[in-house]
């Protein structure tokens, strides 16, 4: 079996898959039981400074998204960061790290922006013999109305800040953990990178509203008629979240960065997704708190297994290597002509492709007598939304043009993959070459 023993800004795992910092890393029961069941690693809950108690909501704390079949597939919650004293926390952390030094143990940290909060959090963390800190600059709400979390993760001065004083007072690795509630994620991860951290996390949670309460017209979770945004999270996130760290991954200013991706991190595949864009290993919060710690044995059987059958031996030859496919829109090659197909053994008839296509596309599918569906190639731009609303898995496909085929839409033929892509005046390299 592939080797999954990972190590992240020089801290070691038995594998890539860490719990991210939330209720599942929140106290040593949960941690110990984490570790059992097989988990590379935890960042711990965040702590904050000692100070007045951190009081969470007594209603509800969660909102949801689910799919047709109730699997949930979105999670917004309103929890604050620990309410549990900080000496406890601290006392549990060692006791854990003495008993599993094997498995990663990173404190995640939120206290106020000021040097003097930071200066005296570290040496406590450190004596705990913790492998390293996760700066929460994500938290979208609580703490933000306090100058903490988001408040900082959006401002890439205070990011730069905070980071260099953490760089100054401690020796453990710094991680610093990214807010994608910005515009763009390379200001945040360049402020990270000027202040000497170690490592970019991403993302934290997505400011939203999952739903309103119509009796009550209030957001929900509705505390007493009153709502507010929580963060988002869970698979509905994880493509904004691939995006962020392909991003981070693929420019100049940020590449070769390590990056620890977090986001709707479920399965094997989107660990391995996640790792290919650039990410050294993952963190998974909504899984495990949906399914339970075991969820852990399937990734690590699945990942294990697919890199066996790719030839990789290790997580690291992994890292990075969808990178160098991820382009601008202008990149793409124009020349590349697909056309939909319809397998009719396995059409069900139930209409929605032609719906979908006659509706609001490109009139390239025609339904004939019996309610046989077929493409007209003629019309067909190869948009995919028919393989997008097609209920049946592979039911309708794309069909790729070889070179020198008829495109019977343009009536011209597929030139050569790349022989005249070159010459091709959206080739922005072939203008550069003119
Ligand atoms: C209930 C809850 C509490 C969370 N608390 C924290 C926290 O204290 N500190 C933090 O950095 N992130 C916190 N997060 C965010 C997660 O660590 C993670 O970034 C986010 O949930 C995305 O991962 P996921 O899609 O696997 O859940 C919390 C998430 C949830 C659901």
């Amino acid at each position: 079996m592939a080797n999954l023993a990972s190590e992240f800004v020089g801290i070691k795992s038995p594998n890539p898959f860490w719990l991210a910092s939330a209720p599942p890393t929140d106290k040593e029961y949960n941690v110990r039981r984490a570790f059992e069941a097989g988990w590379g690693g935890v960042v711990w809950k965040t702590l904050g400074s000692e100070g007045p108690p951190v009081v969470n909501v007594n209603g509800p704390r969660y909102g949801a998204i689910w799919g047709a079949d109730r699997r949930l597939l979105g999670l917004n919650n309103i929890e604050l960061i620990t309410d549990r004293p900080l000496e406890v926390n601290l006392r549990e952390i060692k006791a854990v790290k003495r008993d599993y030094p094997d498995r990663a143990v990173v404190v995640s940290l939120m206290v106020p922006c000021e040097e003097e909060a930071w200066k005296a959090i570290l040496p406590h963390v450190e004596e705990t013999g913790a492998d390293g800190i996760e700066l929460n600059f994500g938290c979208p709400h609580g703490m933000a109305e306090r100058g903490m979390g988001s408040a900082v993760g959006q401002v890439p001065e205070y990011i730069e800040m905070v980071t260099r004083w953490c760089k100054q007072y401690t020796r453990m690795p710094v991680i610093v953990k990214l807010t994608p509630n910005i515009t763009n994620i390379l200001y945040p991860a360049e402020a990270a990178k000027r202040g000497g951290a170690d490592a970019v996390s991403l993302i934290n949670t997505i400011n939203s509203i999952t739903a309103v309460d119509l009796d009550a017209m209030a957001p929900e979770p509705t505390i007493d008629g009153k709502g507010t945004h929580g963060g988002y999270c869970g698979p509905a996130v994880k493509p904004i979240a691939l995006n962020m760290v392909a991003e981070i991954a693929r420019h100049a200013e940020t590449a070769g960065m390590p990056i620890s991706g977090i986001g709707g991190v479920t399965t094997w595949r989107d660990a391995a997704e996640f790792l290919a864009l650039g990410a050294g290993n993952v963190q998974v919060c909504t899984a495990a708190m949906t399914y339970g710690f075991r969820i852990v044995e399937e990734m690590i059987e699945g990942l294990s297994s697919w890199m066996d059958s790719k030839g990789y031996s290790s997580v690291a030859e992994v890292t990075g290597r969808a990178v160098p496919n991820v382009t601008d829109w202008q990149y793409l090659n124009l020349n590349y002509v697909t056309k939909a197909q319809i397998d009719q053994d396995a059409c069900i008839k139930c209409g929605r492709c032609f719906a979908a296509c006659e509706d609001t596309s490109h009139q390239a599918i025609l339904m004939k007598e019996g309610r046989v569906f077929e493409v007209d190639d003629s019309e067909c731009v190869a948009c995919n939304l028919c393989v997008n609303v097609c209920p049946v898995e592979n039911c309708i496909t794309m069909r790729r043009l070889d070179a020198g085929e008829m495109d019977e839409r343009t009536g011209e033929k597929v030139p050569a993959k790349f022989g005249d892509w070159t010459t091709h005046p959206n080739n922005p390299t072939a203008q550069a070459a003119e």
